[in-house]
């Protein structure tokens, strides 16, 4: 198999928003030069895991879950053009164990106890956990960070003991809500998410903007004040049907 080097010379006479056709898990698949690999594969009803990238905000490419095979080669579908007759594999035996190794990380680095959250049900991490069979992870040391939770906001509370540094807060803020309340701090394995301020109370942020917005934080780290537990068990985003096949 010709290994993917991100040129295609089909493309050179292609056009954006022009039809193609590849392959996802041997199935033909058609997209539009212009689409992300995962943006054609939402288009055509095809799972790929997720963490970092959602729907609204652009991709960028960190978590890793969505990691697909593009003949051979390993890459982030969020963030790789498609490009005709590329072969992809996503839900092979090599790809799902990978990704589940990167869940199972995330759950040994950060502080998720899943039944005293209040984003229980809703969480993204928690729905991968399940959709991956990891039910008690125990193939790391746990991390156990402690972190200062910040409940200085009038409205929302920061736990970044719960967070997976998947952006998505920074990236809604900076680019939907043109605040740039949130960044990143720190190195490394120190790297989390920090305020513009010292502390939230101290930032312009408010409780409307997108990157508060229920579903942007894909876990517990970001919540509003006085809507904890809005949802009861049982009608919770997750509880209604699994995070295979969700965008
Ligand atoms: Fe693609 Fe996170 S969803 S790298």
């Amino acid at each position: 198999m010709t290994p993917f080097t991100g040129k295609n010379e089909a493309l050179e006479n292609k056009m954006i928003g022009d039809d193609i056709v590849f392959k996802i898990d041997g199935v033909d698949v058609r997209g539009r030069i212009g689409q992300t690999i995962m943006e054609a594969a939402d288009d055509a009803g095809i799972h790929i895991p997720r963490l970092c990238d959602v729907e609204g905000l652009d991709p960028q490419g960190s978590c890793r879950v969505c990691t697909v095979k593009i003949n051979g080669r390993t890459a982030a579908s969020c963030t790789q053009p498609v490009a005709d007759g590329i072969n992809v594999e996503n839900r092979t035996p090599e790809i799902q164990e990978y990704r589940r190794d990167l869940v199972r990380m995330l759950f040994h680095e950060g502080n998720h106890l899943c039944p005293a959250c209040e984003a229980s049900g809703r969480c993204e991490l928690q729905a991968l956990g399940t959709d991956f069979g990891i039910l008690q992870p125990d193939k790391y040391p746990y991390l156990q960070p402690s972190r200062p939770v910040d409940a200085s906001h009038h409205d929302v509370m920061l736990d970044t003991n719960r967070c997976i540094r998947c952006g998505r807060c920074i990236r809604a803020s900076a680019h939907v809500d043109h605040k740039n309340v949130f960044g990143y701090v720190g190195r490394g394995i120190n790297k989390q998410v920090g305020v513009n301020g010292t502390d939230l109370a101290h930032t312009n942020a408010a409780v409307t903007d997108k990157a508060m917005e229920i579903g942007i934080c894909p876990v517990g780290c970001i919540i509003q004040k006085r809507v904890g537990f809005f949802a009861p068990i049982g009608a919770r985003r997750f509880d209604k049907e699994p995070i295979t096949g969700k965008k």
